[in-house]
């Protein structure tokens, strides 16, 4: 059996236990593994075969790395998710001043965003230790893939979202998949401390990204991504960062694959934060002396956060990873969703985030041209029409890449002089 094992005070606890914290310290946990029976030709061998078998959790992306993951699960929740695609598009190149750039759309999973990973194991795990109700606490993206998990599993679900600031797709989510859902007056870290107080006091459990299981499941981000490039690692992972759980999950992938012999080598990880919900990156410039809160702002809803919870768990992976932290302004942002866009991509804003990074850390020569890089897009671009919306329809002046709609009269002639234009 894997345990659960505190990283403050190293206490060790069983894989059943349902704190969601360390029960001597209140420490962040993580999942420790007995490493795998199997050799890493073998391990290989086994995730390619899955890849195209039809039994439920070999068709998963997440579960088809059962090993690496929870090995113990028997009984899973799976939609599947997963099987993302590692995309390529050469405006994107030229956009960001690369040779190829890769994308890694994690919107393609089944609620539209990269949670759905994390969320299969959580809700697994739930339902494995007789969980009686699941919450959770998100700017949107959790609480929609928590209600279509949960309700799948037949287990009740309370998400508590902030009053205002959640973009649309992601509430008529939570509202569709039959989670109960608190609107509540106050941001998301205001969210976070009351769903935590709630999950201690009155027996819920925990489902946000503090859950160790739920990291679990999002590593294999890392795993199918290196899968694709034939276990051959990038040079760099450029991901959003917000909670920082992608951020401590992608760097114990990457810790683990290596131990295990799966990579000798590691791509070095970038997290991008939005300038206004930006203290991870300001420890990072601080050489990680201090932990920073920020009350946070930003039109990536996905990532006003100013408190993140796994800012232990992420300084471990940029340092193990010689990685970087850095911020983008909100206008580089929409530039970059943009140009994302409009290469028919397509993300929601936070995802953007990491694109943006690209282009900066390529024009402070930290990345170099020719570098392999993957920028993971962490949502769907229906995720926020209203910010859509706004930019296409509404922003004046207009910003570069907006594309105003055009109205007409039923009559061939304005569609002929549309066409003249375009053509
Ligand atoms: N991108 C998107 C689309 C997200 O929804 C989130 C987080 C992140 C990036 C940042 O990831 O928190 O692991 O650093 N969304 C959480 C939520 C907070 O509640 O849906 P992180």
């Amino acid at each position: 059996m894997s345990l659960q094992v505190c990283l403050t005070c190293g206490n060790e606890m069983p894989e059943t236990d349902s704190h969601a914290r360390c029960r001597t310290c209140a420490g962040l946990l993580e999942i420790r593994h007995p490493d795998p029976e199997a050799t890493p030709a073998e391990l290989r061998r086994r995730f390619d075969e899955r890849r195209g078998s039809g039994s439920a959790a070999d068709a998963s992306g997440v579960w088809r790395f059962r090993e690496l993951v929870l090995p113990s699960a028997r009984e899973i929740i799976s939609h599947p998710e997963g099987n993302t695609p590692l995309l390529r598009r050469q405006a994107l190149d030229r956009w960001s001043g690369l040779t190829g750039l890769l994308l890694k759309h994690e919107g393609h999973n089944p609620t539209g965003s990269f949670k759905d990973r994390g969320m299969t194991v959580g809700v697994t795990q739930a339902r494995r230790i007789g969980a009686r109700a699941v919450a959770c606490a998100s700017t949107g993206n959790t609480s929609a893939s928590l209600a279509a998990y949960a309700s799948q599993a037949e287990i009740p679900a309370l998400v508590l979202v902030p009053a205002s600031g959640v973009a649309l797709g992601k509430l008529a989510q939570a509202l569709a998949y039959g989670a109960r859902t608190l609107l509540v007056r106050g941001d998301f870290d205001d969210c976070l401390r009351l769903v935590q107080e709630a999950s201690t006091r009155l027996g819920v459990y925990l489902l946000n990204s503090i859950n160790p299981f739920r990291l679990e499941g999002q590593k294999t981000i890392v795993l199918e991504l290196l899968q694709q490039l034939a276990w051959d690692p990038p040079d760099w992972i450029v991901l959003p960062a917000g909670n920082l759980g992608n951020t401590a999950a992608f760097g114990k992938a990457l810790r683990e694959a290596r131990a295990w012999g799966l990579i000798s080598r590691l791509p070095r990880l970038a997290a991008v934060q939005a300038a206004g919900a930006a203290p991870f990156a300001r420890s990072y410039d601080e050489g990680f002396t201090r932990r920073h809160t920020v009350k946070a702002e930003t039109v990536a809803t996905a990532i006003r956060i100013g408190d993140p919870a796994s800012y232990e768990r992420a300084v471990r992976s940029i340092r193990e990873t010689d990685g970087v932290v850095l911020a983008v302004d909100d206008a580089e942002l929409l530039e970059a969703k943009a140009a994302i866009d409009a290469s028919g991509v397509g993300c929601e804003p936070a995802s953007a985030a990491s694109v943006a990074g690209v282009r900066a850390l390529v024009r402070r020569g930290t990345i170099g041209p020719d570098d392999r890089v993957v920028a993971v897009l962490t949502g769907h671009v229906l995720k926020d029409p209203g910010i859509l919306l706004h930019y296409h329809r509404e922003m004046d002046p207009p910003p570069r890449g907006a594309n105003r709609p055009i109205e007409i009269e039923p009559r061939l002639k304005d569609v002929e002089a549309v066409l003249r234009d375009v053509s």
